[in-house]
């Protein structure tokens, strides 16, 4: 726990008069995407007690079944940054396009991509889910915006965060200068500021992977499994445990707080699709909050932050978390 009482809003005015890393309309970004996901926990929170469980009986763009909360997260923060001059336009996961800022609001310099509501199938069993985001700078020299100006690898983010939603509710976030985390106090209303300087151990006994999948997966990764299931009598000579939460959000919530390592890998099951998770705003703000905390996270054959992407729906193989165990998954797919 710090010392002092640090909220949110002081952290980032203090990051921007000390080191310019956050200019003011990325202040304001910053905090309304925080306001935004206050409302989403409260919504999170009422549980059966709000009409927030279960199916919205609609279907996305990526042809899953939208939850009530997929759409009330969508929402919610959508009209909590729509008018506050700091963006240019919006991409969700449960959005076919962009989202331009209405006409009667001023245009901003950001773009903003989010996955409103991860981990939808936790929702109904009270199990934690959360809400990432990331954040590019407009390309300049052309007026308006368009789809073309979302296409920027995720080493171009300048911002990139999630706010869990579990037995507490954390806002994780870097500027590009670390990684902190913000515990909502729901007393003072704020969130505060409850780790700096977040640092993953290059090394670990702990992998996350949906192991139903496994006569699926190609062989790098049947081949790290199999070394960690074999324990202390196999190569790797020690023991493994292992978790799958099946929220993104969770699985890397624990990875930034005790390490381990995280795989959603291609798989045979639908060979033409890269992998599940969605690169723009699930794999590139994961990817560089575990870089920014001493971690790694590739595609099994490149660094995640480096693809140029082509698709704002394009889906990505992800394997991130602690950097040697990240390197030898990856270094398994180049044979060596
Ligand atoms: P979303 O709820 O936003 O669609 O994302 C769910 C993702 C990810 O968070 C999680 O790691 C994975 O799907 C779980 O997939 P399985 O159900 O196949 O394990
Ligand atoms: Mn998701
Ligand atoms: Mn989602």
């Amino acid at each position: 726990m710090k010392q002092k009482n640090i909220s949110l809003t002081r952290y980032l005015v203090e990051q921007q008069r000390v080191d310019g890393l956050i200019p003011g309309q990325l202040r304001l970004l910053l905090e309304v995407v925080a306001r935004a996901c206050k409302r989403i926990a409260l919504a999170v929170n009422k549980g059966e007690l709000g009409e927030v469980m279960g199916s919205a009986g609609t279907e996305n763009i990526q042809g899953e079944v939208q939850k009530k909360l997929d759409i009330i997260a969508n929402e919610t923060l959508i009209e909590a940054n729509e008018w506050g001059g700091h963006l240019a336009a919006m991409a969700s996961e449960e959005m076919e396009g962009i989202y331009l800022v209405p006409n009667r609001y001023p245009l901003g310099e950001y773009l903003l991509m989010f996955d409103p509501l991860d981990g939808s199938s936790n929702i109904d069993v009270n199990v934690s889910i959360g809400t990432i985001f990331s954040v590019l700078k407009k390309p300049e020299g052309h007026p308006g915006v368009t789809e073309d100006d979302f296409m920027q690898p995720g080493n171009q983010q300048v911002a990139a965060g999630y706010c869990i939603y579990g037995p507490q509710t954390t806002l994780v976030l870097t500027v590009g200068d670390g990684v902190a985390m913000f515990t909502l106090d729901r007393e003072q209303g704020s969130f505060v500021l409850t780790r700096e300087n977040v640092r993953i151990p290059e090394d670990t006994k702990e992998f996350a992977i949906n192991m139903s999948n496994m006569r699926h997966w190609d062989e790098p990764v049947k081949r790290y499994i199999d070394e960690c299931l074999q324990g202390k009598e196999g190569p790797r000579g020690k023991d493994f445990n292992m978790r799958w939460i099946a929220s993104m959000v969770s699985d890397v919530h624990r990875i930034l707080c005790r390490g381990g390592v995280f795989m959603y890998p291609w798989d045979k099951r639908e060979p033409n699709k890269p992998g599940k998770l969605r690169l723009m705003y699930e794999a590139n703000p994961m990817g560089w909050l575990v870089e920014q905390a001493g971690g790694a996270a590739t595609n099994g054959r490149q660094r995640i932050l480096d693809i140029q992407p082509t698709q704002l729906h394009e889906r990505v193989s992800v394997i991130l978390g602690s950097k040697n165990e990240v390197e030898r998954v990856t270094s398994y797919h180049s044979g060596t």
